[in-house]
């Protein structure tokens, strides 16, 4: 039976160190250090202490527009609106290849970085539905190593796109778990409140999951992150569903923000605060001042909603950089929101590990427990603010029990007035 053991680990809100032994892919045994001897034939690893901790996950990401910047073009303006114009340009040259290509390419990238859950949102305005067809095909080729969640997303709109509502249903048949929508981009108020009905009896006919590209606008007037909150109470889906993006809450006043924070909070959904992106993003009808155009990422949390975050885009029409790295997304976050608290920071780690795990419905198959799966990084720092102030790389990623991912230390050769040159490692303290 395959197995791997893990000595001297650090487990969050564990005060003593722990031998972690996983068997045929499933965690098996948690014991104090030395306690009992490595189990199996499988190869043993000393994490000298550093943190274990389950696996990154991305909550949000476009995997199918992902490394196609500037292609046919540049955005120029920076804008939402001329990267949507940029994309439906490229949109007509995808092939089953090109998407399969660039889409494996940045789950390496991710799994190199510990991320192990990701959920990527496929354009579907598309009558083909070429990436959509591909995405699927490659979630079943990976998934021995990471777990891929497609979201059917109409990036051209439901009701305003052609054929829209039809398109949602065939991306439904052809394997998509998670229904999308974007109700901001609809023509009309009515139209984005009639493209979430839509999408949510579609959800709910089909058992699967909401995840609404919401309000993505620095435009005070856009509200459907209250019609989100209020379908899915009503429906009963609660924290099945999700709203991505919810830019405009920056723009919110008072009073509307203080009675928003409550119906999210009652309705039990999740927010998705994608920091990198959105900064880049929001903010360029403006002036000065300039608005941030983020989620309320502090106020909803103490609210009691579940709020994580995502990385977005990656050298896409919408966003040049990006490395597909959570612990880069939670470091530009905790400085968006200006969670700088130790309490908050803390948070931050959890916004791209347990509180994204909600945000997939992950519920049993997350976490560093006996008889969950063997899923976990070993993290050489002492802490979750040790890591994102440092921006530690994992230095072993385990997905289902195996070795997938290994990086070794990068020492510098340092020298400094009044000492001889040294070997210093300054990533891996
Ligand atoms: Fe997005």
């Amino acid at each position: 039976m395959q197995s791997i053991t893990v000595t001297d680990c650090h487990l969050l809100g564990r005060a003593e160190r722990v031998d972690v032994v996983a068997e045929a892919g499933v965690i098996t045994r948690i014991s104090p250090t030395g306690a009992e001897p490595p189990t199996g034939p499988g190869p043993v690893l000393d994490a000298a202490g550093a943190l274990v901790a389950p696996p990154y996950v991305e909550p949000h990401i476009h995997l199918d527009t992902a490394l196609t910047a500037g292609q046919p073009r540049w955005n120029v303006s920076g804008t939402l609106w001329e990267g949507i114009e940029r994309w439906s340009e490229r949109k007509h040259t995808l092939t089953r290849e090109d998407v399969l290509a660039r889409a494996e390419e940045v789950l390496r990238w991710q799994v190199a970085h510990g991320v192990l859950h990701v959920r990527s949102h496929c354009d579907v305005t598309d009558p083909e539905l070429t990436a959509l067809h591909a995405l699927v095909e490659l979630r079943e080729r990976v998934r021995d190593v990471i777990d891929l969640q497609v979201v059917a997303f109409p990036q051209e709109g439901i009701v305003s796109f052609d054929g829209g509502e039809r398109l949602m249903a065939r991306a439904a048949d052809a394997g998509a778990d998670v229904i999308g929508a974007i109700p901001h981009f609809e023509d009309t108020r009515e139209d984005g409140i009639r493209s979430l009905e839509i999408a949510f009896e579609l959800a709910e006919r089909r058992g699967l999951l909401v995840d609404v590209h919401c309000d993505e606008i620095d435009d005070e007037q856009s509200r459907f992150v209250e019609v989100v909150a209020t379908l899915a109470r009503r429906g009963g889906l609660g924290a099945r569903v999700t709203a991505s993006h919810t830019t405009a809450m920056g723009s919110y006043n008072g009073a509307y923000s203080r009675k928003l924070r409550r119906i999210v909070a009652r309705s039990g959904i999740n927010l998705v605060c994608n920091p990198m992106v959105n900064l880049t993003l929001q903010g360029r009808f403006d002036d000065y001042p300039k608005r941030r155009g983020l989620t309320q990422v502090k106020e909803m949390a103490a609210a009691g909603v579940n709020v994580a975050f995502g990385h977005d885009d990656v050298m896409d029409p919408w966003f040049p950089l990006g490395t597909a790295n959570p612990v880069q997304v939670a470091h530009a976050g905790i400085l968006a929101a200006q969670l700088s608290g130790q309490d908050e920071i803390a948070e931050a780690f959890a916004m791209i590990t347990e509180r994204a795990a909600r945000v997939l419905n992950l519920g049993d198959g997350y976490g560093v427990a006996i008889g969950r799966p063997a899923n976990f990084l070993i993290l050489p720092g002492t802490s979750p603010f040790d890591v994102l102030r440092r921006q530690v790389r994992p230095s072993h990623v385990v997905s289902r029990g195996r070795l997938v991912a290994e990086t070794p230390p990068a020492p510098t050769r340092l020298t400094w007035p009044g000492r001889a040159p040294e070997t210093v490692d300054f990533v891996r303290r």
